[in-house]
């Protein structure tokens, strides 16, 4: 492959050819579509992305719903530099160093009051945090001496990332059906309201839909059900946020049937929901937490599990003696000390600028904004919680996907960068955004939609 002619940090998108292109398979891209019109970003700073051609472009989702705080902060290029320079690297296992434990209280004490939440296992991403919090589970249970109970319950248009624990549970048909037989799950119904009923944050109650665990209960029984698994609300498929009640009542049922129910907040947490947790905005303590994304402000790879301490003690007790290993699992970049230095100046910066508090200022703007799109051409419906909103578009016939595509390119034409998923638009913006940045958005993204046809 031919490479340009200049060093890569100082690339223009003339510079730029197909050739070069083709080494890097993309993931969760269209290749062709993108090698033939390569939407390249060389810097970012705030709310703003600027191109290779210095063109500046509104960040509209933070990132992929992690850069709250927004870009190039100082704080944590000081922080990784620090780290870096003086560990870069420490064995994940059977050594430590003291960046991890640092971070894992800072979490803790970032759980909801009580919740007994308080043991921290680091993993690289949201999708390793899937995958051990459900291996967590069923290790729970066989420490207990229930080893049947091995069945886990999804949800249907959840998102869970992307390894195979998270695809079983996970309920978007697009990321299933390539990959064959997963693991044993089942799941229960989406949450998802009708098109039409452009609700402003959560639905009224709907019983039956949490109620339909019952029916998933009496179905496999309960002696072989490890743990349920949701987000507080669903981000990938559009922003689909949970009836009053619903939470509150899959945490009644998981407690009588003696099912762990594990939060996946690697969206809602760290400050999108306008608290630490969805569990605490939403008021609803899972057995396991899931994060990612904004814990490092995306600027390293890092995700987890929040445990409650009755199942750490519960692996504890059960794992042999004291050299032996209480959970053979973990990953190579567990605790990477780089990673939990950005946490730790992540979390501080949060503090510092009062980031939940900016995002429980700014959340009733975006609704309104949002909910102004209603009647607006190809919208069926609007949805929001917190900084974090979902547009469904009417589909064209036959290509559900295919509108939410164009109308992203177009907005990307016109300086806003928004995320298309399925026949959804998703809008998260920074926490630092403005009240003009998000009017200007959607007024965008109200004038896209009626250009199309
Ligand atoms: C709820 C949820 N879980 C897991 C993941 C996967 O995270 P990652 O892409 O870091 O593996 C995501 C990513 O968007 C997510 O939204």
């Amino acid at each position: 492959m031919n490479a340009p002619e200049k060093h890569w940090t100082l690339l223009k998108s003339s510079d730029v050819h197909g050739d070069w292109l083709a080494a890097h398979w993309m993931p969760f891209t269209g290749n062709r579509d993108f090698k033939a019109n390569p939407r390249l970003f060389g810097a970012a700073k705030g709310a703003y992305y600027q191109t290779l051609d210095g063109r500046q472009v509104f960040d509209g989702l933070s990132g992929l719903w992690c850069v709250g705080l927004g870009h190039g902060r100082q704080e944590l290029v000081d922080a990784i530099s620090r780290q870096a320079a003086q560990l870069d690297y420490s064995p994940a296992f059977q050594f430590g160093h003291p960046a991890s434990f640092e971070l894992a209280n800072r979490i803790v004490s970032r759980m909801p009051a009580g919740s007994d939440l308080n043991r921290v296992f680091f993993t690289g991403s949201g999708s390793e945090a899937a995958d051990t919090s459900l291996k967590m589970a069923r290790a729970y249970w066989r420490a207990k001496g229930q080893g049947s109970k091995t069945r886990l319950i999804g949800r249907v248009k959840g998102y869970h990332g992307v390894n195979f624990g998270g695809i079983s549970v996970g309920g978007l048909p697009a990321n299933r059906k390539l990959f064959g037989q997963g693991i044993e799950a089942d799941h229960l119904p989406h949450t998802q309201p009708a098109n039409g009923s452009f609700h402003r944050g959560m639905p009224p109650p709907q019983m039956t839909l949490a109620e339909e665990l019952l029916n998933l209960i009496n179905l496999h029984d309960a002696s072989n059900i490890a743990a349920v698994i949701v987000e507080p609300f669903a981000g990938s498929a559009g922003v689909i946020i949970p009836p009053q009640g619903y939470l509150q009542r899959l945490r009644e049922i998981c407690t009588q049937h003696h099912i762990l129910l594990i939060f996946d907040e690697v969206i809602s947490g760290f400050g999108r929901s306008g608290a630490w947790t969805g569990a605490e905005a939403f008021g609803v303590t899972p057995d396991l937490l899931n994060f990612a994304k904004q814990v490092t402000n995306g600027v390293q790879p890092l995700g987890g599990v929040v445990a409650k301490q009755d199942i750490y003690d519960t692996f504890m007790a059960a794992g042999g003696p004291d050299y032996m290993l209480e959970f053979a699992h973990g990953y190579t970049y567990s605790a990477h000390p780089v990673a939990c230095a950005a946490g730790i100046a992540a979390l501080e910066l949060m503090e510092k600028e009062d980031g939940l508090q900016r995002v429980r200022e700014l959340a009733p703007h975006l609704e309104r904004a949002v909910h102004g799109l209603q009647g607006v051409k190809h919208v069926a419906d609007v949805r929001n919680f917190g900084l974090a909103a979902g547009i469904t578009v009417l589909s064209m016939p036959g290509e559900p996907a295919r509108r939410p595509y164009e109308v992203a390119m177009r907005m990307f034409a016109k300086g806003f960068y928004v995320r298309y998923g399925g026949d959804t638009i998703q809008l998260a913006p920074p926490f630092i955004s403005t009240p003009a940045e998000i009017d200007r958005l959607v007024a965008a993204l109200a004038e896209t939609f009626e250009e199309q046809p």
